[in-house]
């Protein structure tokens, strides 16, 4: 919990980006998931500004709000992407009681719209930054927020992705028990493949909601498959067996490709981490391209999987496990 003045006329926060171990799509469901955050962040910096508008300015999209007018300043689909963004600042100034104009700045490192979690960050760090220039921050107040706000941008939203990007680390989540932290025994050496293929959750999260409709009793059969892999995955990251880990990484996306969310380009990323020694390697987030991850052994083994899948021509990173979570200050 952190303190601002009253008087702030500028605040800041920074949140992380996550990646889905185990459990995506699954986890709308009421499903367990294992999920981290990791060392790429979103900063909000929000200032208030006489004119009563908000001003939201990003490296992809510009805008400004004034009521229920938008002017473009600058992107393409700016006043989509910014809307929740917008809806998030406008809420969190109500339950203050404040009527501000706004001035947001938002910088990212985390690639966007890949399932790294760019949505759920910006939104934990815009309602931390706006909520601060008024008050005392409440960590649990924020995610819930971002949580509401996230439902504009995908109205099934498990708020996984915002549990993790508030309170950072290794979390096992769901939607009815919340979270509690995962302790790996061993340190985790992974890689984030990113196919380049921008996607769109709330589409992919309607796609599998029509195939559990159409077909209730193989889903059924999914989710307790699932279930068990991040049960099974629990205990595995409790007692530092990374073999087995990795293998249930590949069970998962076994099941991920039976929900049609896999793409031929994550396929081909996968392939080519799990050749370069690779543990296990899937999908991460809602999938239909984005990226993937692969759990390497070691250190040089991940190196070495970064660098197969950038001789493919595809973006890769080795990403390490952020404990911090949201940042104000
Ligand atoms: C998106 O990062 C994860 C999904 O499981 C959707 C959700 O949890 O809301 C696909």
């Amino acid at each position: 919990m952190t303190t601002t003045s009253l008087t702030t006329t500028k605040a800041r926060a920074a949140a992380p980006a996550k990646i889905i171990l185990f459990g995506e799509h699954f986890v709308v469901y009421g499903n367990p998931a294992i999920l981290a955050s990791i060392n790429r962040r979103i900063t909000v910096t929000a200032k208030r500004s006489k004119d009563g508008k908000v001003t939201l300015r990003s490296d992809i999209a510009s805008g400004e709000f004034d009521g229920s007018t938008f002017r473009l300043i600058e992107g393409t689909n700016a006043r989509a992407t910014l809307e929740p963004l917008y809806y998030a600042a406008r809420q969190t100034l109500s339950e203050r009681k404040e009527k501000l104009g706004l001035e947001i700045e938002i910088k990212s490192d985390i690639p966007y719209g890949v399932g790294l979690g760019s949505s759920a960050a910006a939104l934990v760090a815009t309602v931390a930054a706006v909520d601060s220039l008024i008050g005392k921050v409440d960590r649990k107040k924020i995610c819930e927020s971002a949580v509401e706000a996230e439902k504009i941008i995908h109205k099934n939203s498990s708020g996984a992705d915002c549990f993790v990007s508030t309170f950072g680390g290794m979390i096992y989540y769901s939607k009815g028990d919340g979270f509690k932290k995962v302790e790996s025994k061993t340190k985790l050496f992974l890689v984030i493949g990113d196919t380049g293929i921008k996607h769109n959750t709330g589409d992919l999260v309607s796609s599998v909601r029509k195939l559990k409709e159409a077909n209730q009793m193989a889903f059924s059969g999914l989710m307790s498959q699932s279930r068990d892999i991040c049960n099974q995955a629990l205990a595995a990251l409790n007692s530092g067996n990374t073999d087995h880990l990795g293998m249930l990484m590949n069970e998962n996306q076994l099941l991920l490709e039976r929900l049609g969310v896999s793409h031929e380009k994550a396929d081909d990323l996968i392939d080519v981490a799990r050749r370069a020694g690779a543990l296990g390697a899937k999908i991460t987030g809602a999938g239909g391209g984005g990226a993937i991850i692969a759990l390497a052994a070691s250190k040089e083994d991940s190196e070495i999987i970064a660098s197969a899948i950038k001789t493919i021509g595809q973006g890769a990173f080795e990403a390490e496990i952020d404990t911090k979570g949201l940042v104000v200050g």
